[in-house]
């Protein structure tokens, strides 16, 4: 079953969301004027990508710039590609910080985020039942079908983690997964200060730390999409779900999870990276 035209269209074979961007916007970001100062976090979608947008915010502007207490994460972490608020991105102040699902394509400072596949098709599934951006699908069975053939936003997910894992190593690329950053959240909100030379004070942390566990940014409207009614239906759950990692034992049968290994085993044999699957 192909994903419906109405929520995923195809643009130099890349699936993107029709009603927040066009061709026309995605061909023009090769024009786009990089500062050296801006940042990305990059993900396959349901990865974490709320997650790392509020560390990120956190990192940098939270209590120091007037008026972000208020702003909702992905007002001051917007995406590249779907410019949900018609901001002026040239106006923004540096550093910049931006979202993307997009596959590598420029030079930038980039986080990128990779979660385990399983985990990740099972929060898409939950997640299209209550977003207005994605297709309802009925059963689990066809969202992993067409997960695994790569017809789901932002395509491929082997491909999508394949491309950014082959660059982990260079100087502007910080690679990290969802599962680490739940195992050792400290460790990881480090990594990323590392990596953007920020240097901040046991106290700060300890802020940072806190206010992106998952139960705190459940209960946080901002982390929420609660006042978009163009990602989540009104009156639905919150974005924020489960949090976890291994979820996917909740919903697939062992039919199931044998042909996922037996997908991943075929795209992944090359890859020397260990996903976990469970904690
Ligand atoms: P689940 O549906 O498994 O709960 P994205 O932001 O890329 O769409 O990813 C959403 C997923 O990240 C959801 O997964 C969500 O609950 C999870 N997530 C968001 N913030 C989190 C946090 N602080 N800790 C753990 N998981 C988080």
């Amino acid at each position: 079953m192909e994903p419906s035209k109405e929520f995923l269209y195809k643009h130099k074979g890349f699936y993107l969301l029709p009603d927040l961007t066009n061709p026309e916007y995605i061909d023009s970001l090769e024009h786009f004027v990089v500062r050296d100062s801006d940042v990305f976090v990059v993900t396959f979608p349901k990865s974490g990508t709320v997650w790392m947008q509020n560390i990120l915010s956190l990192i940098y502007y939270e209590g120091l710039r007037d008026g972000t207490a208020k702003t909702e994460t992905i007002d001051r972490v917007p995406w590249l590609e779907y410019n949900f608020n018609k901001m002026n991105y040239e106006s923004r102040p540096s550093p910049r910080l931006f979202s993307s699902h997009l596959p590598l394509f420029f030079i930038l400072q980039v986080i990128y985020v990779a979660r385990n596949p399983k985990d990740v098709a099972v929060s898409y599934f939950h997640f299209s039942k209550h977003a207005s951006i994605f297709e309802k699908v009925p059963d689990f069975n066809i969202l992993m079908e067409r997960f695994l053939s790569g017809k789901v936003l932002a395509s491929s997910w082997f491909d999508h983690v394949k491309g950014w894992y082959t660059h982990r190593a260079d100087y502007n690329i910080l690679f990290l997964t969802y599962e680490e950053m739940k195992k050792d959240l400290r460790s990881a909100v480090l990594k990323v200060c590392d990596f953007l030379g920020k240097q901040l004070t046991e106290k700060e942390l300890d802020v940072v730390v806190e206010k992106a566990v998952f139960d705190n940014m459940k209960s946080d409207p901002r982390s929420n999409y609660e006042d978009k009614t163009c990602i989540l239906e009104k009156g639905r759950d919150n974005f924020l779900r489960r949090g976890t990692v291994g979820d996917w034992k909740n919903i697939m049968t062992v039919a199931q999870n044998e042909k996922f290994n037996k997908v991943f085993n075929e795209n992944m044999k090359d890859l020397p990276f260990k996903f976990i699957w469970d904690l």
